[in-house]
């Protein structure tokens, strides 16, 4: 009897459960844990006599040229490379494709010393006062070796200005980071320039920095990176600190390297500043420089966040390096001092979408926030919040650390899709409303999406967009 009665009570609790869950597999209330099953074999670096890091030929020819937005409006490009044998010329010779007349402008020299390691001449040079979407070729390496590149300028600041973003991260460069690169060059979704959310080459992975792993990455995303701008976020490796080496000044190496116009958004500090490019307002800001209650970088995004005009860049986008809301063990709630001080502000000014590197795998969250939390009243669990960003994490460009596995199980009711693959995104935004985003895994043949979204913008569109409506 007492059997019996045990028996049919523990059913009847179970089918309780079911109901309140919707099925007995759904004891997690999260979104997608994909199945996907991918190799997990360890990425490793290619070695230096690979043919992507192949120095161009040429006595003092330049190499790892890159570009990046110049301004805040996307009328003025920088350009940089390196050269190893001499400084040589540090101008830029430039003209619009469909023109006869030739500009030049001339930049500026450096160099650096990082412990046993000194660096080539780094040049930088910001081409102003181009015309909007137009196609310009430029040259480098006036006087000895001439190399030729071209990019094509963004549509003039406005609404409904159709763009479409790459988003990388993380990126490192292994084989697989090879692969990710080829993916998103091949992507049938064209990509005009890219979000890139931090950690770039991994040379702090070696003995002392090996900071020649710099000048290899450098060559190796030559590719795109001379013909696209990447807009730069910096991440825990681009620290490079290293005190029992003498190396003490954090981010010495990518400071360096990588210029971006941070006081045209009146910025004191490289680390953090703002663009606009198309319809979209991007904010870039530093996981690893202080943000607490009065220092330059709170101070700055207090006074930037009320300054977007969402009448004329409907898309407002914030990069960062470590992700307020992952579910990964990996870098588990690394973000959270940040999320404390900031998220307020982003639901207030309606954040469209935050994309962040660092866990090496893929997860996109629903819209939630955690902002009533006050440490006493026990609400600290996120909740659906339709004015709050879509949270993206996408550190799963393939580099030398290789894949973060092990996910907090059950899944998280915020987490809407999360897999452990390399891959990279694209967001192409159509007018002030819609914006589709997809995320490419690399297993995947180039035009696959294993991941999507249509983005309703928050501020003109304010719908659910989520796959669960709540
Ligand atoms: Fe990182």
């Amino acid at each position: 009897m007492g059997f019996y009665f045990c028996k049919y009570f523990l059913i009847a609790i179970l089918w309780v459960l079911a109901l309140e869950n919707g099925g007995f597999f759904l004891l997690s209330n999260g979104g997608i844990t994909s199945t996907f099953v991918r190799n997990e074999e360890k990425s490793i670096d290619m070695p230096f006599d690979s043919d992507v890091f192949k120095v161009p030929p040429g006595y003092n020819a330049p190499q790892q040229v890159h570009i990046t937005q110049g301004d805040h409006e996307g009328k003025a490009m920088i350009v940089s490379w390196v050269t190893v044998d001499e400084p040589g010329s540090s101008t830029v010779v430039y003209w619009p494709q469909d023109g006869t007349k030739k500009d030049q402008t001339t930049g500026q020299i450096s160099t650096y010393k990082y412990y046993n390691y000194t660096s080539g001449y780094i040049h930088h040079c910001t081409l102003n006062n181009l015309e909007y979407n137009t196609k310009y070729y430029y040259e480098v390496g006036i006087g000895h070796t001439i190399r030729t590149f071209w990019f094509v300028t963004p549509p003039e600041v406005g609404p409904d200005v159709p763009y479409t973003f790459g988003i990388i991260g993380d990126l490192g460069q292994t084989y697989d980071s090879n692969i990710t690169l080829t993916h998103y060059e091949m992507n049938p979704v064209k990509g005009e320039s890219v979000l890139y959310v931090g950690d770039l080459s991994y040379a702090d992975h070696y003995p002392l920095h090996d900071n020649r792993r710099w000048d290899s990455w450098g060559r190796f995303v030559e590719r795109s990176v001379a013909y696209q701008p990447w807009i730069w976020t910096a991440g825990n490796h681009e620290l490079d600190y290293s005190p029992l080496i003498g190396e003490n000044k954090p981010f010495k190496p990518f400071l360096h390297r990588y210029h971006v116009p941070f006081q045209a958004s009146g910025s004191t500090e490289p680390l953090w500043y703002s663009i606009k490019r198309a319809s979209a307002y991007i904010i870039v800001l530093s996981s690893y420089s202080a943000y607490s209650t009065y220092t330059p970088q709170y101070m700055w995004l207090m006074e930037e966040l009320p300054k977007v005009n969402r009448s004329e860049t409907p898309w407002l986008i914030v990069l960062m390096h470590s992700p307020w809301y992952n579910s990964n063990t990996y870098h588990y709630m690394e973000g959270e001092t940040m999320r404390v001080m900031f998220e307020s502000w982003f639901v207030q000014y309606k954040v469209d979408v935050v994309f962040a590197g660092h866990v090496h795998a893929y997860e996109r969250s629903e819209r939630i926030s955690n902002i009533a939390y006050n440490i006493v009243n026990g609400e600290c669990t996120p909740v659906h919040d339709q004015n709050a960003p879509v949270y993206i994490t996408i550190g799963d460009g393939g580099n030398i650390e290789g894949l973060a596995t092990d996910m907090m199980d059950p899944q998280p009711k915020y987490s809407a899709f999360r897999e452990a693959s390399f891959g990279h995104a694209t967001m192409a935004i159509k007018n002030r409303t819609h914006a589709y985003y997809s995320w490419h895994r690399n297993a995947d043949g180039y035009a696959v999406k294993s991941d999507s979204m249509v983005f309703y913008n928050r501020y003109w569109y304010p719908k659910n967009d989520s796959a669960i409506q709540t």
